[in-house]
C-alpha cells in the first residue's frame, strides 16, 4: 500500500517536470532602465542587481532549482507579480507620479524588511541586507525622489475632503 502511494507520488512529480516555466526575459529598451535613469553609485547598483532585479526587472537570473517543478511555478509567480508591481527595466515608461511613488514604496518596503522577499533571501545569502544597508538604500531611494522628481515629491498629498 505505502509502496503504491510512494510510487504514485513519484509518478506525479515526474509528470510535473514536463511543465517547465517560461524563462524568456522580456525585451526592453535599456534607456528605460532605472540604472540608466538614476545612475546609482556602484554600491547601490550592486545591491539592486543582487537583491531586487531578479523579480523587478527583465534581467531575471534563473538558478538551477527553477528547473524543478513545482518550486519553479512558485518562483515564477513571484517574478510575474513582482514585475507587474514594479519593473525597473521599464521605469522610464512610468508617469512621474507613479515612478515617484515606486521610489517611496521601495524605501518603505526595504526598511520594513518586506523586500527583498524573505523567501528569496533563504536561497540568496548575497541578497540579505544588513540594517546599515537597509537604511543606506532607503535614504538613497528617498533622495532620488527629490533629484528625479522635484515637482512631484514636493507637492503635498492632496488632503481628503477638499
Ligand atoms: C523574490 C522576488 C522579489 C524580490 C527579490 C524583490 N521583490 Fe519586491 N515584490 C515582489 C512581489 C511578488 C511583490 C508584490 C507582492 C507584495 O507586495 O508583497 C513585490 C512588491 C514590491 C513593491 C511594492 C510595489 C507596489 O507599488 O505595491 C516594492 C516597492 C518592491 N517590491 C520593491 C523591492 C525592492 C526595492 C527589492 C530589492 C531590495 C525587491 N522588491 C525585491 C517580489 C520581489
Amino acid at each position: 500500500m505505502i509502496q503504491k502511494i510512494a510510487f504514485g507520488l513519484l509518478a506525479v512529480l515526474v509528470i510535473l517536470q514536463f511543465f517547465q516555466i517560461d524563462k524568456t526575459n522580456p525585451v526592453s529598451n535599456p534607456a528605460n532602465d532605472f540604472m540608466n535613469i538614476a545612475n546609482p553609485p556602484e554600491e547601490v547598483a550592486t545591491i539592486l542587481k543582487t537583491a531586487c532585479y531578479d523579480c523587478h526587472s527583465n534581467n531575471t537570473r534563473y538558478p538551477w532549482y527553477t528547473n524543478i517543478q513545482p518550486v519553479a511555478w512558485w518562483i515564477k509567480d513571484h517574478i510575474d507579480h513582482g514585475r507587474s508591481e514594479l519593473n525597473f527595466s521599464e521605469f522610464g515608461t512610468y508617469s512621474q507620479r507613479r515612478a515617484d511613488h515606486k521610489l517611496e514604496e521601495s524605501a518603505e518596503y526595504i526598511l520594513s524588511e518586506e523586500m527583498p522577499l524573505p523567501s528569496f533571501t533563504w536561497a540568496h545569502a548575497e541578497a540579505r541586507l544588513t540594517d546599515e544597508e537597509r537604511t543606506f538604500l532607503a535614504d538613497w531611494f528617498e533622495e532620488q525622489r527629490t533629484v528625479l522628481f522635484p515637482d512631484t515629491s514636493s507637492t503635498p498629498e492632496p488632503s481628503s475632503g477638499r
